[in-house]
């Protein structure tokens, strides 16, 4: 059984639309600058929603959707969305700061005077860092990525041949966001995290409105009359869940889905701190295939979020991964990397399960979404699981 554990949470809310403490973490015109800016950038288009008809017959559910990033701007991933958008955002501020008047998202490449004397830096697993390399490309500033050791080769080469640089840092991704911070802060450069902290939540929340545009196509793009009854959703440190989360709760209201968080075993941060009832860190001793999910520190913008909206978190091993990842490329022509597959995987996983699919609602009229948040970003990789 590829699933470890369960928890059900009962601080989640039911039936009813979501808080305004709770959409003020992205508000209303944060979520709407992302979409204007974001649907504004050249070679933007709506990535697909698939229907999976195969698996949703075989698995006995009403319907199973796959959002598909795998094409996001070239970069293969969802996190497109939300590094580079940021640093389009952060430098909208420098550069108002020096002009002393307000300038506007779309005119920030027009002034490379002040950009090019900025650098930003992060830390991350591949994806982010690729995001935000990819937006300090575009806007013309300098970019540090820090990587911790075993980050692969392949996800480094991609960040470098957007012009960034590549720092090395033993130890795990919760050890890179550390040094990378550190070094921001003696070099006075400008830190462009996807995870937050105490004292830092600003930029780590316009990434998340950025998320949201991928939550709102998908909504558009939803086939049928009825929501989706459950959304499976994977978690590294939480923003990914916890803006998907929130941008369906303000849309649906108290039609909002089952939210189902699923993580890699070893990293299970945030079902920790389900179980725990507050914020936990794990102190990860292994790394899952699953490489964007092998976070130990949760994101505290993020949780409040999950801990309203998140009915339950469930932990997976690596076993179906590499699997599911086969299945969807011979069946579906879907190219979906390790990390993509895990809340669809904790969907096969659950209802293979009849005890857990009954805990968690899932039924023959369940309507199930689930979110394919990267392609091949790790091209050799990719092609060794799945054998093409
Ligand atoms: C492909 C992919 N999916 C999901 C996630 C999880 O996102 P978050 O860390 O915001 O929970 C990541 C994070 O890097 C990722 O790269």
């Amino acid at each position: 059984m590829a699933i470890q554990k369960h928890w059900h949470n009962d601080k989640a809310l039911l039936g009813q639309s979501c808080p305004v403490h709770i959409s003020d973490v992205l508000p209303a015109p944060c979520r709407h600058q992302a979409m204007e800016t974001i649907t504004g950038w050249s070679g933007y288009v709506p990535t697909p929603l698939r229907s999976l008809h195969g698996l949703a017959g075989e698995f006995g559910v009403s319907a199973l959707c796959y959002k598909d990033e795998s094409a996001r701007f070239n970069l293969a991933s969802f996190k497109a969305l939300g590094g580079a958008y940021a640093v389009q955002s952060e430098l909208r501020k420098v550069i108002s700061e020096a002009c002393g008047r307000e300038i506007a998202m779309d005119q920030v490449d027009e002034h490379s005077g002040h950009t090019a004397s900025v650098t930003v830096v992060t830390a991350t697993d591949g994806n982010h860092g690729r995001s935000v390399a990819w937006g300090a490309d575009r806007c013309g500033c300098r970019c540090v990525v820090y990587m911790h050791e075993q980050v692969s080769a392949g996800r480094q080469q991609a960040v470098e041949a957007l012009g960034a640089q590549v720092q090395r840092v033993k130890g795990n991704y919760d050890d890179s966001v550390r040094q990378a911070q550190e070094d921001a802060k003696a070099n006075g450069w400008l830190m462009v995290s996807d995870t937050s902290w105490p004292g830092y939540l600003e930029v780590p929340r316009t990434v998340m409105a950025g998320y949201t545009v991928m939550s709102s196509e998908a909504m558009e793009q939803w086939p049928f009359a009825e929501p989706p009854t459950h959304v499976f959703i994977q978690g590294g440190c939480g923003g990914l869940a916890g803006s998907v989360c929130l941008d369906m709760w303000c849309r649906l209201g108290d039609k909002k889905p089952r939210f189902i968080v699923v993580e890699p075993e070893p990293a299970a941060c945030l079902y920790e701190s389900a179980c725990a009832g507050g914020i936990r860190g794990v102190d990860i001793q292994s790394e899952s295939l699953m490489a964007g999910l092998s976070c130990g520190e949760v994101s505290h913008i993020a949780w409040p979020i999950l801990e309203r909206s998140v009915e339950d978190f469930l932990t997976m091993t690596d076993e179906p991964v590499a699997p599911l990842m086969r299945r969807l490329a011979q069946e579906e022509s879907i190219v979906a990397g390790e990390s993509a597959v895990a809340g669809l995987a904790g969907f096969t996983e659950a209802i293979g399960d009849q005890h857990l699919a009954n805990r968690l609602g899932l039924s023959a009229d369940s309507r199930i979404l689930v979110f394919g948040t990267e392609g091949a970003t790790d091209p050799v990789i990719y092609d060794t699981l799945v054998g093409c």
